[in-house]
Order: structure tokens, then C-alpha cells, then sequence
């Protein structure tokens, strides 16, 4: 089938791009940032860090770009003080039970939460709980395997690693025990990795965006 093009702005300069493809992708395809957490094009689309948001004339909400896709006409802003100022507050929600111990972490310089959050100039969180952090286990129960580990404390609860197995190792090992606060990646029956289909393949790994799961 023919790809249809539709006309969109994106900051005032105009695009030609393939109708429905997300806000996110034709973006990135002009060269236009979008400050993603739970994205992975074509693996995962959880649309649940609101980082990706954008201003879209005419609509009453920002919308988050990773599941909106674009239309004939669409003027798109990527970087108005509504925008930023909406992308610093979700990071400092991510980040309020998030411990700030980047600088002992194993992900130090290859997390892309702690980019995001030195791109935007962020320290600490308005929002932060330490009684929250502190709840927020160091351990569990399916980590118990010497390849693979697991530190839920650091987990942003992005979907990412239960995408990749899914789609990338075509495997369902683990999955969302609970969505929201309290949600925990998991394992069918909390069973340690070994003692399940794993093929320790570390897709999860690679996709995970913070130090949450690491080699
Ligand atoms: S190592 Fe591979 S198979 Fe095992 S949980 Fe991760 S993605 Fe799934
Ligand atoms: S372990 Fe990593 S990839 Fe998986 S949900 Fe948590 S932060 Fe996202
Ligand atoms: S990247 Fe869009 S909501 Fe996370």
C-alpha cells in the first residue's frame, strides 16, 4: 500500500512525514530531541514516564508523543516553557522515590534518567519521599541467579525489560506483578531467573534505561 504524507509543523518549520507515525518517531527523524524514559521504538510503547510530552495547537492537554500520532495540519511544539516546565515535574515525580546515589551506582554515566536529569538541571526532587525510598527494596526474591541482577529501589517501573523479553527474546519471563505504586517486575511465582525459561540473553538488560538491571 502507498504511504500516505501528511503536512505537520514541528517549532514553526514545516514536514512532510508518513501519516500515523508517531510524534515521537518524526521528531527524532528530523533531528528533534524527545526526552524519553519507558519508549523503545518498535519494542515498547508504555507511555508511563510523560516525558515525551509536546504542545500541540488547538489540543487542551499536552500530549505524550510516543502514542499520539500525527495529522494533516498538526503544529507541534517540542520545547515551549509549557513543555519543559511539564518534563522537569515528571522528573522530579520519577525521581522522588528514586535513590540519588548515582554516583556509587553501576549505571553511573549510562543511565539515561540521571542524563535527563543533569540535562535539565536537577538535583533533588521537590517531591521527594525519603520514607519512600527507604520502603523501596534493595533486593528480591527472584534475584537469585549470579548473571542477572535486580534492584527494584532503582526500578522507574518503565516497562522496557518486560517488553524486550516478550518482543526481543520472544520469551515472557517476567512481567508487571502490579501496576502503579507498588508494581514490581517479576517473575511468574516471584521464581528465581534460573528456575525459569530464561535464556539469560540480557536483552532486559539493554533495555532497561536505568541501573535497575545490570550484568
Ligand atoms: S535474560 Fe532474556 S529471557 Fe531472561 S528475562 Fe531477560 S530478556 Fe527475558
Ligand atoms: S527493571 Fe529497568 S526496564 Fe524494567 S521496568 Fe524497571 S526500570 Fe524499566
Ligand atoms: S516516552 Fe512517552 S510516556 Fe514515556
Amino acid at each position: 500500500m502507498k504511504t500516505k504524507f501528511v503536512s505537520i509543523t514541528i517549532n514553526g518549520r514545516q514536514y512532510s512525514v508518513p501519516e500515523g507515525e508517531k510524534i515521537i518517531a518524526v521528531c527524532r527523524e528530523a533531528g528533534i530531541d524527545i526526552p524519553a524514559l519507558c519508549y523503545l521504538e518498535g519494542i515498547s510503547e508504555e507511555a508511563s514516564c510523560s516525558l515525551c510530552v509536546v504542545e500541540v495547537t488547538g489540543a487542551k492537554t499536552l500530549l505524550r508523543s510516543c502514542v499520539t500520532a500525527v495529522s494533516e495540519g498538526m503544529e507541534i511544539f517540542t520545547g515551549s516553557p509549557r513543555v519543559q516546565n511539564a518534563i522537569r515535574i515528571n522528573l522530579e515525580l520519577i525521581l522522588a522515590d528514586h535513590p540519588l546515589d548515582c554516583m556509587t551506582c553501576d549505571s553511573d554515566g549510562g543511565c539515561q534518567l540521571q542524563d535527563l536529569a543533569y540535562s535539565f538541571g536537577i538535583k533533588t526532587s521537590r517531591f521527594l519521599d525519603p520514607e519512600k525510598v527507604l520502603c523501596k527494596k534493595e533486593k528480591t526474591s527472584w534475584d537469585t541467579n549470579p548473571f542477572i541482577q535486580f534492584t527494584p529501589a532503582k526500578c522507574v517501573l518503565c516497562g522496557r525489560c518486560v517488553n524486550a523479553c516478550s518482543k526481543q527474546a520472544v520469551n515472557d519471563v517476567i512481567g508487571f506483578a502490579m501496576r502503579g505504586h507498588g508494581g514490581k517486575v517479576s517473575t511468574p511465582f516471584d521464581r528465581g531467573l534460573e528456575q525459569t525459561d530464561c535464556k539469560f540473553c540480557a536483552e532486559c538488560v539493554q533495555a532497561c534505561p536505568v541501573g535497575a538491571l545490570i550484568e
